[in-house]
């Protein structure tokens, strides 16, 4: 990937954003026009007249795709249809990333399991090149037997993972306690399903039965809010009318309240808790740091 002018890390506060030198767009995409199929050898497949996307894995190889716009702050939802049945050793991933050598991710990934056995939902943040910000979730629901939207909120005050409209993590923006926000380095949409039989289900226990193969998960309805990065205009903008409440979206009541639900009955790990990890003082952004 080009890496981004020098000149850029001017920082961008929400006021600049505001101000309209840089306009946000909402588009609802083709995948034809907006993902590259980038990994896989024709394991990947767009399908439908653009509306649909698969990615599948078999013993040679996954398969991967990615955006081809870069962003500098988002809202993008997707539905996804995991891979069904056993589906154990298998990780689809989901994310934005800058991938540069020290980069910035937001990161969805799906832990497949044996039939009947649940998902782990596993989310992290890193901001140059540091992560270690782990929250996983059960779903509650059989992400394999219909599509559900997930979707990632980035904007310069926070980030909120969404799983159907239900906030599952709402990360802020802490960088007045020191604590790294990624929101200088644009990132593009990735997603992949590959093997991970050596740790994904339970730990590594249960491997992946490749007589089951090929395991295919499902892409469509992509949209994004976006502002949309482009280094030969070092700037971040396109060319339609202003629709940025995402900008400045937080959780109201309600969405804390959905927020509580999911953490108190749904979260099977947070790294704010694990005590084993940090011994010597839980990170500052955590609660009981
Ligand atoms: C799509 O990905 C392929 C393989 O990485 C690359 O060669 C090609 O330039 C990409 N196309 C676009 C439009 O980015
Ligand atoms: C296929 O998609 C294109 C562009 O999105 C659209 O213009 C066209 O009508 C679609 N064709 C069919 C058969 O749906
Ligand atoms: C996906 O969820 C988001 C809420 O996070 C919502 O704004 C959007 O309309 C949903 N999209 C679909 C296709 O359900
Ligand atoms: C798979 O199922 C087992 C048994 O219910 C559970 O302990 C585990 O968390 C599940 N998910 C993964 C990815 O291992």
């Amino acid at each position: 990937m080009a890496s981004f002018p020098s000149t850029f890390p001017v920082m961008l506060t929400i006021s600049t954003l505001l101000v309209g030198s840089f306009i946000l767009p909402t588009f609802a995409s083709n995948f034809y026009q907006d993902f590259n199929l980038t990994w896989g050898d024709g394991r990947a497949k767009i399908l439908n007249n653009g509306t649909l996307l698969t990615l599948s894995l078999d013993k040679a190889s996954g398969s991967g795709f990615e955006s081809n716009n870069q962003y500098l702050f988002a809202k993008i939802d997707m539905q996804l249809k995991l891979v069904p049945g056993n589906s154990a050793g298998t990780v689809t991933t989901y994310y934005l990333s800058s991938k540069e050598s020290k980069w910035d991710e937001i990161d969805f990934e799906f832990l497949g399991n044996l039939s009947g056995d649940p998902y782990i939902i596993h989310t992290n943040v890193y901001t140059q090149g540091k992560g270690n910000k782990e929250q996983q979730f059960y779903p509650w629901f059989d992400p394999t037997a219909d599509f559900h939207n997930y979707s990632i909120l980035w904007n310069p005050e926070r980030i909120i993972f969404y799983v159907d409209g239900t906030p599952i993590r709402d990360f802020e923006n802490r960088e007045s306690i020191g604590v790294l926000f990624p929101k200088n380095q644009p990132m593009r949409i990735y997603s992949t399903l590959w093997d991970a039989e050596d740790w994904a289900t339970r730990g590594g226990l249960v491997k992946t039965d490749w007589s089951l193969a090929p395991f295919t998960a499902s892409y469509r309805n992509f949209n994004a809010k976006a502002c949309i990065w482009s280094s030969s205009a070092s700037s971040c903008s396109s060319n339609s009318s202003i629709t940025n409440a995402w900008l400045t979206e937080k959780l109201d009541s309600h969405g804390l309240e959905r927020l509580k639900w999911v953490q108190k009955n749904y979260m099977i790990y947070n790294y704010c808790t694990d005590l084993k990890r940090f011994p010597k003082g839980f990170p500052p952004e955590c609660p009981m740091s």
